[in-house]
């Protein structure tokens, strides 16, 4: 049987975070679907192309920022969107039966844990939830923005194409 997971975000935009998250789960599960979803409670910086782009252009460069995928033999990662509709939906077409969310402290469990609830309720989808790495575990997608906006240095969070995304809409911040 082909253990398919999703993992879900925003990725507005992709860190090491979110990448070391992927690849983590890359070595549990046969395929894994990284899936930019749109939250409508979030106003994004980038477009879900835009997102899955800059997921596309970190991936081969991973091993650089000290991130190992699994070769392509033994794990497939897809990268995908979701613009409207459930996540268990998504789950449900692809057959895949967890759900993979990345975790950096209590309040991140304290948020996954009422939606792994909903997801497993609705669809039977389990919730895998994967303790962030220390060395990333006070870095966010906001707080990366919000450094780059204000003329800091994002190189130790975010990959090469995403600090280059990040300057060429800062610009307009300032
Ligand atoms: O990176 P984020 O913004 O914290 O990710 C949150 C996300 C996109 C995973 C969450 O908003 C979500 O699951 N959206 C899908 C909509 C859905 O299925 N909601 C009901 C069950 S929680």
């Amino acid at each position: 049987m082909t253990r398919i997971a999703v993992y879900p975000g925003s990725f507005d935009p992709l860190t090491f975070g979110h990448l070391d998250i992927a690849a983590r789960a890359a070595r549990l599960f046969d395929e894994v679907h990284i899936l930019v979803v749109h939250n409508p409670s979030k106003t994004p910086r980038f477009s879900s192309e835009e997102r899955v782009e800059l997921i596309r252009a970190s991936m081969p460069e991973a091993a650089r920022y000290g991130v190992s995928f699994p070769s392509s033999a033994h794990s497939k990662v897809i990268i995908d969107t979701l613009d409207g509709g459930l996540l268990a939906d998504y789950c449900h077409r692809v057959g895949a039966s967890v759900l993979v969310k990345g975790v950096r402290n209590g309040v991140d469990i304290d948020y996954e844990v009422p939606m792994a609830r909903v997801n497993r309720d609705l669809a039977g989808v389990e919730t895998v939830l994967i303790p962030a790495d220390p060395s990333q575990g006070f870095v966010s997608s906001s707080l990366v923005k919000q450094v780059a906006d204000l003329g800091g240095s994002v190189e130790k969070y975010v990959p090469s194409p995403v600090v280059r995304a990040l300057a060429a809409t800062a610009k307009n911040q300032k």
